[in-house]
C-alpha cells in the first residue's frame, strides 16, 4: 500500500473511531419507561389480576363487580392492562370507554375510591414495584378521579 493510500485509510479510521466515541458519549440508552420498569404488558397484567382479585374479595367495593360474569371480568382486566400500558408510554392503545362514560350513573363514593386505590397498592407491593414507580402510577391514575367519583 503506498503512503498516499495509508494514510487516507488512517484518516478514514479515525474519524469512524471518533464518531462511534462522540456517539458513546452523547447519546447512551434513554432511561426505561415506566411501562418498562413495571414488566411490560406481561408484568402490568399480572398486577391487574392481582388487583382485581383483591377487590372482588374486597367487601367495601364488591357489590359493584357482582354481577360481572367470567368473560366480563376478563375484558375488565384486559382493558385496565391496556389502560396502565397506555398511560405509561408502553405499545398498547386502550379501547374501552373513557373513565367518564365507563362510570356514569355508579355514584362511586370517595370512600369507594380509596379502598380501589388501596387494592392497587397492595397489588404493586406484592409484585415488588418499586415506591417511586408504585408513586409513579398511581400520579398518573390520580387525575381521573375527577370523572370516576361520583357520576
Ligand atoms: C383509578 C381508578 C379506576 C380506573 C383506572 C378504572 C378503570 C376502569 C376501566 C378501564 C373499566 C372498563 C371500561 C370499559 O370496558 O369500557 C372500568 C369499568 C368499571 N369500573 Fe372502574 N376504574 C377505576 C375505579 C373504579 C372504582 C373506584 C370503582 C368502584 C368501586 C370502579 C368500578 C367499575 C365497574 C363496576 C366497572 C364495570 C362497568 C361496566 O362494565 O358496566 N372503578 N373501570
Amino acid at each position: 500500500m503506498g503512503l498516499r493510500r495509508g494514510i487516507g485509510l488512517l484518516v478514514v479510521l479515525s474519524v469512524a473511531a471518533l464518531n462511534l466515541v462522540a456517539c458513546a458519549t452523547t447519546t447512551g440508552d434513554p432511561p426505561p419507561t415506566l411501562y418498562k420498569r413495571l414488566g411490560g404488558r406481561e408484568g402490568i397484567a399480572l398486577v391487574v389480576g392481582d388487583f382485581v382479585t383483591s377487590m372482588a374479595g374486597d367487601s367495601r367495593v364488591n357489590a359493584r363487580f357482582k354481577d360481572m360474569k367470567g368473560p366480563e371480568i376478563e375484558k375488565l382486566k384486559s382493558h385496565l392492562t391496556d389502560q396502565i400500558c397506555d398511560a405509561t408510554g408502553g405499545p398498547c392503545s386502550y379501547l374501552g370507554r373513557d373513565m367518564k362514560t365507563a362510570h356514569k350513573g355508579m355514584k362511586i363514593t370517595d370512600a369507594e375510591w380509596n379502598a380501589t386505590v388501596e387494592n392497587l397498592t397492595k397489588a404493586l407491593d406484592k409484585h415488588k414495584v418499586d415506591p417511586k414507580d408504585r408513586s409513579e402510577l398511581l400520579g398518573l391514575l390520580g387525575p381521573m378521579k375527577a370523572d370516576i367519583v361520583g357520576q
